[in-house]
């Protein structure tokens, strides 16, 4: 991935983290996700009054792009206001469906704490039918 590429991801995931909905954990979550022909696709959390309902940022932005017609992925860019800004683990399943790629953790609060992962090695053993 270029720093171009990066910083394009970055600024994605930053705009679409002000649109989540997130009234009752007041956390603000973006995703962009890189496709392999160079598409992004976002996604911010969307949370509900039934708590257990809400969609996170991360699966938002695989469902656009897979309903979208995509399904190969080079990297995906998540930010958040934490010190650990890496995906859930239901996330991390999500987004195994459609193979490896890197994962990309930044935290809103400190634009210089990027950390950078596969996602073979957030979630080894991934389940698999
Ligand atoms: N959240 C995400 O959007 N992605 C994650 O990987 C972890 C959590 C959201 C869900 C909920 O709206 C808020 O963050 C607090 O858990």
């Amino acid at each position: 991935m270029t720093p171009t590429s990066l910083r394009r991801l970055l600024a994605a995931a930053k705009t679409t983290q002000r649109r989540a909905h997130a009234p009752y954990s007041k956390f603000r979550v973006g995703a962009a996700l890189l496709t392999k022909s160079g598409k992004i696709y976002t996604g911010c959390n969307v949370e509900n009054a039934s708590y257990g309902l809400t969609i996170c940022a991360e699966r938002v932005a695989i469902t656009k792009a897979v309903s979208e017609g995509h399904r190969h992925f080079e990297a995906i860019v998540v930010v958040c206001p934490s010190a650990k800004p890496t995906p859930c683990g239901a996330c991390r399943q999500f987004l195994a469906e459609f193979g490896d790629m890197t994962v990309i953790c930044a935290d809103s609060r400190n634009g210089k704490r990027v950390q950078i992962y596969r996602l073979a090695e957030l979630l080894p053993h991934a389940f698999e039918l």
